[in-house]
């Protein structure tokens, strides 16, 4: 079978999409061949349309952006759109993962991509909304289904578990098995504070409310 994952990230270097295609594809690679897409290399350019045209499964990893879906995959969403109609069923799988807590935050964007679906004739398999996504690099070594990636790895494996399948599949939301006030204090004091001051902001800009 012929897989297709886009790497909606356009971080240059680790995201939080990547890990989720690593885990994916720790699942899905035997016996399949996949090729993984990064946005992030200069967008449409690097995505060989025509290699995508002749997969079984498309499969999105890509970050929440504004309760919706990046710009720059829109691009290629466009372009896949353009090539239409497709010879072959092609099932459209999506791993979104966000910043706040809960994976639910995903929903409007999974409503966005199953609507694309619909207009490019692509058929709809199965999303997954994870929140706390810059949480997931911090518990990359811990197994997936135990600990803090408990539920994580529940969702990896149906999600998989269809794909192989080309089935269509309940969407999932999921959020790392942590307390979640916890992670707030965590998510503060060692990584938007630091990340702040590196880039030149005081911690007080952080709470400026815009009107
Ligand atoms: C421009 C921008 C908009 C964002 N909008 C949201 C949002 O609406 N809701 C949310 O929970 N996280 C939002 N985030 C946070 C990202 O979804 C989050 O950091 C994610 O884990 C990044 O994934 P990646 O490492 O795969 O790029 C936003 C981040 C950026 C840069």
């Amino acid at each position: 079978m012929k897989i297709s994952v886009i790497n909606g990230s356009p971080k240059k270097g680790k995201s939080t999409s990547e890990l989720m295609i690593k885990y994916i594809s720790s699942q899905v690679g035997e016996g399949n061949d996949v090729s993984i897409y990064g946005i992030n290399k200069g967008a449409v350019k690097y995505v060989n349309l025509k290699d995508i045209k002749n997969s079984d499964v498309l499969l999105f990893a890509f970050p929440l952006y504004v309760d919706s879906i990046p710009s720059h995959l829109l691009q290629i969403l466009i372009e896949l759109e353009k090539q239409k109609p497709f010879s072959k069923e092609i099932m459209v799988y999506c791993i979104i993962n966000n910043g706040f807590f809960e994976g639910e935050q995903n929903h409007i964007a999974i409503k966005q991509m199953k609507l694309w679906c619909d207009a490019t004739g692509l058929k709809w398999g199965q999303a997954i909304g994870v929140g706390a996504g810059e949480m997931m690099s911090f518990i990359a070594d811990i197994p997936l289904g135990h600990g803090p990636n408990k539920n994580i790895g529940i969702a990896i494996k149906r999600l998989s578990n269809n794909l192989m399948n080309k089935k269509s599949g309940e969407d999932i939301f999921v959020s790392p098995n942590w307390p979640r006030f916890l992670w707030k204090i965590q998510a503060s004091f060692f990584f938007w504070h630091p990340r702040a001051r590196k880039n030149g902001l005081k911690i007080r800009h952080l709470k400026r409310k815009q009107i």
